[in-house]
């Protein structure tokens, strides 16, 4: 994929051209990877559940003890977009504890480090993908709620899928599907719809909690159950969410160097929640 620098940052409380904003190498995002971050979705030049992402930065700085408000940050996603000229994009949010020596403990009297940008994305065509994921084990943490910008466990798993010409994984923690490596994920079962519960071992997705809500809407049968590994030869339908793959329909899940088919065409689940989110986000 062929991606770009944004022109732009919002970089301790102002905007700078991105060749001119640096972090210390004292960061404790650079040296530890303390800090949390967000990504909104923007459709037609309109930020798409900006309050709700806002919130769980608010709540993931607050569960690790990071002192920042986020007030301002509404009106600076809104600038970011103007700036950015784009019609569709994603807006990065990351703040880190902030710099200072290095120690384990939260050093004292130190600022935050606050970075924001937008950048164009494109989301066309989501609904008519049917994609493979990989089944892999769940090496995250113990705190899969909390956004935080380590995300070692969720690279070395998504470059894997990668190089094996998938596009995301599928995790599995104690027998159990949890969520992908940067998605949410459903599996439909006998017209039901079966999502990880939240709590510490997925992260709350706010596209989750969307389709959640349209599945209530359009009463579709919807169950926040952990799915068993077990069961899914038994799935007519699966799909992942989030900001940057909206709905995306599954085709097939590798288990063990073996494609374990799913469906050879988007199920009649998946189309009816990618109908009402396209129109959700339409309507902006
Ligand atoms: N990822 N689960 C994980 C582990 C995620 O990292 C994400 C989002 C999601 C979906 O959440 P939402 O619907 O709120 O985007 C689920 C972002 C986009 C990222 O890391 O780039």
């Amino acid at each position: 994929m062929n991606k770009t620098y944004p022109k732009e940052v919002f970089f301790n409380g102002e905007w700078l051209p991105s060749q001119a904003a640096a972090v210390s190498v004292f960061d404790r995002g650079f040296m530890l990877g303390d800090g949390i971050y967000e990504v909104i979705p923007v459709y037609g030049r309109q930020p798409f559940t900006m309050e709700a992402h806002l919130g769980r930065l608010r709540e993931g700085l607050h569960a690790v003890g990071i002192h920042y408000t986020a007030n301002g940050l509404l009106d600076r996603v809104k600038e970011a977009v103007e700036r950015a000229e784009c019609a569709d994009g994603l807006v990065y949010i990351q703040v880190t504890r902030g710099v200072a020596p290095r120690t384990h403990y939260f050093p004292e009297g130190v600022e935050p480090t606050v970075l924001l940008y937008a950048y164009p994305f494109n989301f066309e065509g989501f609904e008519k993908k049917l994609v493979d994921v990989v089944l892999s084990p769940d090496l995250r943490w113990h705190r899969c709620d909390i956004k935080s910008i380590s995300l070692m466990a969720n690279v070395l798993a998504n470059n894997a899928a990668r190089q094996a010409g998938v596009v995301e994984n599928v995790f599995e923690r104690e027998g159990w599907i949890t969520e992908g490596s940067h998605t949410s994920v459903f599996l439909v079962h006998n017209g039901t719809i079966y999502t990880h519960p939240k709590g510490q071992h997925i992260l709350p997705g706010i596209t989750r909690d969307i389709v959640i809500s349209i599945a209530r809407e359009t009463g579709i049968p919807v169950r926040e159950e952990a799915f068993a590994v077990a069961d899914l030869p038994r799935v007519e339908e699966a799909f992942l969410t989030g900001t940057t793959m909206q709905v995306t329909a599954i085709g097939g899940i590798w288990i063990n160097g073996r494609k374990s088919v799913v469906s050879t065409d988007r199920g009649p689940v998946t189309r009816r929640i990618q109908e009402a989110f396209i129109k959700q986000t339409n309507s902006l």
